[in-house]
């Protein structure tokens, strides 16, 4: 792999903060994500259809779906940050609205609106973060700062967030959501904003952490990253999981693909988007 002059790999870094989680806390032989007739209704508008789904430990699970298409509704629901109108989510086994602290001590969110304390510097943050999972106070300050190394903010660490840029903002989210070492990291749209070296940065990290057995749940529109990263797909449309499987099954499935189609190609045939033209004849 080629390695651009500050072009951090994290893939080849060793810090503590990317240490295998915690495995006592889950039930070990659980999947590390189990959502079982899922439902979520706006109003008259059903955003999630009884949605069922089972991500096991390990796993790189790439959520994908068109905008509106239920995917931001589903992982709150996953993280405990929207009650679903009916159905059940297990995170490690812990039933996530029964018992939401517990489940919470074993996951990492990154959520689509970032709440992140402005007031605070980016190390004041992941410090707070520390205490707020209760890691010992030596612990909290190696991981910060072997975070802020990593995602290439050590520079920014004493600044408010409230004059970070979007992409830093993302990044310190993000190692918020890493410093309690959690067994399952969920991501809502991690690349969005992000410039290519950061999301180099980024892919690296969350590669190492699942090859270390934490398992990665992310939504994503950028076929490309989720081409690379991801070991099974999930496609949601209209509030249903329409497909789900490895880039090999979803071609082997989708009728009428060369052997050899894209994600991008399979996700636009299965949401039915391939022969939808705009006739915008008035601009010209
Ligand atoms: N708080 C809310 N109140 C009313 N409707 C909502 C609310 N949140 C989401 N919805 C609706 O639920 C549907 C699913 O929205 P959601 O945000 O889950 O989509 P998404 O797949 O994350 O889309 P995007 O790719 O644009 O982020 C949309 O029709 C949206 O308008
Ligand atoms: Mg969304």
């Amino acid at each position: 792999m080629t390695t651009f002059p500050g072009e951090a790999n994290a893939a080849a870094t060793t810090n503590q903060a990317l240490q295998p989680p915690h495995m006592e806390a889950s039930s070990s032989n659980a999947p590390a994500v189990m959502a079982r007739d899922l439902v979520r209704v706006f109003g008259q508008k059903m955003a999630v259809n009884h949605l069922n789904l089972t991500v096991q430990r390990g796993e790189f699970y790439g959520f994908l779906g068109p905008n509106g298409a239920g995917k931001s509704t589903t992982i709150k629901m996953m993280v405990g940050l929207l009650r679903p109108t009916s159905g059940s989510v297990w995170v490690g086994g812990v039933d996530v609205w029964k018992d939401p602290i517990r489940a919470h001590s074993l996951m990492g969110v990154l959520p689509e609106v970032l709440n992140i304390y402005e007031r605070l510097s980016g190390r004041e943050f992941l410090v707070f973060a520390g205490h707020m999972y209760g890691i010992p106070a030596g612990d909290i300050r190696r991981r910060a700062e072997d975070l802020l190394q990593v995602l290439t903010l050590i520079d920014d660490a004493d600044k408010l967030i409230v004059d970070y840029s979007v992409g830093m903002r993302k990044k310190i989210a993000l190692a918020a959501a890493l410093i309690h070492r959690p067994e399952v990291i969920f991501l809502d749209e991690p690349f969005e904003g992000i410039d290519p070296i950061s999301s180099r940065v980024i892919r690296d990290i969350l590669r190492e952490l699942t090859q270390r057995g934490t398992t990665v749940f992310f939504s994503s529109h950028i076929m490309e990253v989720v081409e690379r990263l991801c070991t099974r797909v999930g496609i949601i449309n209209q509030g249903t999981l329409v497909a789900e499987g490895t880039l090999q099954e979803l071609r082997e499935r989708a009728s009428g693909e060369e052997k050899d189609a894209t994600l991008e190609d399979l996700f636009l045939t299965i949401v039915g988007a391939r022969s939808e033209h705009q006739n915008l004849s008035w601009l010209e």
